[in-house]
């Protein structure tokens, strides 16, 4: 039987949090909730902290103040073995996550595959790499190598990597960041497939705001490290503030 959604069910829960480097304060208190089977975007500017938040979610940085719960742990007192079990839950597509360039498509995906799950049949490889390859609509180029893919082809290869893992939680750091239009539209749709097929949380983090609108359930605007808003797209840009509506405006002039 197919699992429902349950949409008031948290996946990651985030409260009061801070973080700084230095004089730098970039997180000041804040808060966030993903719930199962939710497509939650963090909007901001360049600088704003949004990397560093998903760095905090699988603890690649510890906050210096405030909890961060996920999949019902709170990661900063984790150690070693429970964060690697943790992290095997969450996909993370970051914004440099390269390939391996000597390796073909295939190599690229068994890659991890092999690395994290015993005992595997050759056959089950097989299965699961074009199974992952065909949710991406990429199964023609399982013999290539990434230098023969376009940007595009390469971002979906590199999310199909993480996918095989099985995910629950998908994190995307800049998605569409330096792709031309049409890419940017394959790319957003390819994010909502994944929500549909693997039944994925995720948080998507991008200044791209027809990303944001495509993807986003529900959007949390990053200002001055917190959320001035979250809503639907709609709820978040119909507004007087004048903070929001220039970065609509920015966004949307480029
Ligand atoms: N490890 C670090 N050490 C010092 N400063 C950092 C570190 N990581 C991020 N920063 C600073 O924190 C701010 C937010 O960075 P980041 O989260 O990468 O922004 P963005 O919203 O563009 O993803 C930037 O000013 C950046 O220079
Ligand atoms: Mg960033």
């Amino acid at each position: 039987m197919e699992e429902s959604t349950q949409p008031d069910q948290p996946v990651i829960e985030i409260k009061d949090l801070h973080k700084s480097f230095g004089d730098l304060h970039v997180l000041r208190g804040v808060d966030l909730v993903l719930n199962k089977g939710e497509n939650v975007v963090v909007l901001g500017r360049s600088g704003t902290g949004k990397s560093v938040l998903i760095k905090i979610i699988v603890a690649l940085l510890k906050q210096d103040k405030g909890s961060c719960v996920v999949l019902g742990e709170e990661v900063s007192t984790l150690n070693e073995k429970e964060l690697r079990n943790l992290r095997l839950k969450i996909g993370f597509s970051f914004q440099n996550s390269a390939l391996y360039d000597s390796m073909t498509v295939r190599e690229n995906l068994e890659f991890p595959l092999v690395r994290n799950v015993a005992n595997l049949t050759r056959a089950e490889i097989n299965e699961q790499i074009e199974s992952v390859l065909d949710a991406v609509g990429l199964l023609q180029t399982i013999n290539q190598v990434p230098s023969e893919l376009s940007g595009g082809q390469r971002k979906r290869i590199g999310i199909a990597r993480t996918l095989i893992l099985k995910p629950e939680i998908m994190l995307y750091d800049e998605p569409t960041a330096g792709l031309d239009p049409i890419t940017c539209l394959e790319i957003n749709q390819l994010i909502n497939e994944v929500k549909e097929k693997y039944h994925t949380s995720s948080i998507i983090i991008t200044h791209d705001l027809t990303c944001a609108r495509e993807t986003g359930d529900r959007i949390a605007m990053l200002f001055d490290g917190q959320f001035l808003k979250q809503g639907t797209f709609e709820e978040v840009f119909d507004t007087d503030e004048e903070r929001i509506k220039s970065f609509y405006d920015y966004n949307f002039i480029q």
